[in-house]
């Protein structure tokens, strides 16, 4: 049976494939593979790992002659057209679990580098417009006894929590559902959105994009933020109107955002970078040596798990 890896992966995933007498095809080049190149290789595969930068859509699915699982090398899996795999028995994996840690330190460095003005501060160091310490220089704030509003309290949105909480932050969340769980770890309230938006100092999004999470930080609810607040996403970049969030920026509504991800990843909105007010990263939430190789593994063993007839291991 043909495995396709449409990358090369940390971890060297590919061993234990062929190990279990698989045939695998990694696509060769350190790029995103071209769409062309990707029907082709997949065309005959009986299973795909596959990056979030690949459009598993009806055109791909409807390409495969006998693909069993695509296992998305990712958690976030809206690169993929899950329902329509539903109906074609496409089994469609993710990898959740393995990279919540390292997702949620990534998260709390962004909100110190914006809380702290990091970015404003090396930009110095390397323009050599250090000239000696100055008391009001770059001044940020403490996040101690700052409200911290987490919107989505999922596995990511909880270790953020429990990292913030050495911190002696208060938390509130926004979520669908009511989290017992959450609210008893960090005696944290629910609020609505528009509370969250206008009641906390830091903001930091922890949804998965689908229809009903796009723009859900619209120009409207970015607009309660409190002139001192920070807000930093991590998730998916569509789920923030992107426009919105530069103009406040531009306006000085805000103190700072920091962004890991992007409205039209990769392309980034040139006016963006041009902001002092903001710390921009390029999409690595997930990107430690040993985060991004458990992720490989997870899905090489959703892979194996399926192919020899069993279950997988984390299905969507
Ligand atoms: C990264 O963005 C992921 O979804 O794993």
């Amino acid at each position: 049976m043909k495995v396709v890896i449409t990358r090369k992966l940390p971890g060297e995933p590919e061993k234990l494939l062929k190990k279990n007498g698989f045939k695998v095809i990694v696509y060769k080049k350190d790029q995103t593979i071209p769409r062309h190149e990707f029907l082709k290789l997949t065309k005959d595969a009986d299973a795909v790992l596959s990056l979030l930068t690949e459009k598993i859509d009806k055109e791909a699915i409807d390409n495969f002659s006998k693909c069993k699982i695509v296992a998305n090398c990712a958690v976030g899996y809206n690169n993929i057209d899950v329902p329509y795999a539903k109906e074609k028995s496409l089994v469609v994996t993710n990898t959740p679990y393995v990279l919540t840690d390292a997702t949620a330190d990534l998260t709390v460095a962004l909100i110190l580098a914006c809380a702290r003005r990091l970015r404003e501060g090396e930009q110095m160091m390397r323009e050599n417009k250090f000239t000696g310490w100055k008391p009001n220089m770059l001044l940020g704030f403490d996040l101690k006894g700052k409200t911290v509003g987490i919107i989505g309290a999922g596995r990511i949105g909880r270790a953020t929590a429990r990292r913030l909480k050495g911190f002696g932050v208060k938390i509130i969340y926004f979520d669908r559902k009511k989290r017992d769980e959450f609210e008893t770890e960090f005696l944290a309230k629910k609020v609505s959105i528009n509370e969250l938006m206008k009641k906390s100092d830091v903001i930091t999004v922890h949804l998965s994009l689908s229809k009903e999470t796009h723009h859900f930080l619209d120009a409207e609810a970015l607009a309660l933020m409190k002139k001192t607040a920070v807000i930093v996403n991590t998730s998916r970049g569509e789920i923030i109107e992107e426009k919105a969030l530069i103009k406040l920026l531009k306006q000085n509504k805000i103190f700072a955002a920091g962004f890991d991800v992007y409205e039209n990843e990769p392309n980034v909105n040139h006016e963006l970078r041009a902001l002092k007010n903001v710390f921009l990263l390029p999409h690595i939430g997930s990107a430690t040596i040993e985060t991004r190789s458990a992720m490989a593994q997870l899905a090489v063993n959703n892979i194996i798990s399926v192919l020899k007839g069993k279950e997988p291991i984390t299905p969507v």
